[in-house]
């Protein structure tokens, strides 16, 4: 059976256009396997943790080889539980918008929360970095409303996909699928491309766990 987690970065609920798609991709992942085990971690739902002052202290001290105390201890304690619950999964459903160009501080956050020596990664001063999050896969659902491919640079930079996946590979998850739903609102009726997108995401969602299966 695949443990899926779907992370999600939209705060817009029944507004979001991501949530939506998510909604279509996992009703066909569902309908393929149905005993999957979906985990929605909402980032928005005040349980990932800050990654500030004490945290940071934690994260140099293990580099170094010594143990976080005091406050740092707890801070960390608390980045291996975001950890463990994202490591948990052996499947990935993200459904992240374009802000600011790239992905919402949420989703920074979260990143920055789990990706820990020995957790996320490996490091060997001659050999750089090990992803360890192997053998799983992942798919992500992108929105946007004005930037998307061709466009000219006056409707923004694409910082999203090129960074977040670049994150997943470094991180391990090599296998990665995406459908995207970028219009550019300002001049555009949006609902054929919706369309599109809805129907990229339950093809990729009805293949996903069926092909993690074969
Ligand atoms: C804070 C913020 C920043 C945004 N920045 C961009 C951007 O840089 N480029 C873009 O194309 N759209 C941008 N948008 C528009 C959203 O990406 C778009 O509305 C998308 O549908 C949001 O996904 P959601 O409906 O799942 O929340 C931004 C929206 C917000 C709220």
């Amino acid at each position: 059976m695949t443990t899926l987690l779907h992370v999600s970065a939209s705060p817009r609920r029944q507004d979001s256009e991501s949530l939506a798609l998510a909604e279509t991709f996992l009703e066909s992942a569902r309908r393929a396997e149905p005993g999957l085990a979906v985990d929605h971690w909402d980032l928005w739902d005040g349980t990932l943790p800050p990654f500030g002052p004490e945290a940071v202290a934690a994260k140099m001290a293990v580099f170094a080889g010594a143990d976080p105390e005091g406050d740092a201890a707890v801070a960390w304690r608390r980045a291996r539980e975001a950890f463990e619950r994202f490591a948990a999964a052996d499947a990935y459903l993200f459904s992240v918008p374009m802000w600011n160009h790239t992905v919402p501080y949420i989703l920074k956050q979260l990143i920055d929360v789990v990706s820990q020596p020995g957790m996320v990664f490996g490091f060997d001063p001659d050999e750089g970095y090990t992803g360890l999050l192997t053998g799983r896969r992942a798919a992500v659902l992108y929105t946007g409303a004005v930037w998307g491919p061709g466009r000219p640079p006056a409707f923004g930079e694409d910082h999203l996909s090129g960074y977040f996946e670049g994150w997943l590979r470094w991180a391990g998850i090599t296998d990665i699928d995406r459908v995207s739903f970028q219009p550019n609102l300002a001049t555009a009726d949006a609902a054929g491309a919706r369309e599109v997108a809805h129907r990229q995401a339950a093809e990729l969602g009805g293949g996903f766990v069926a092909s993690r299966a074969a």
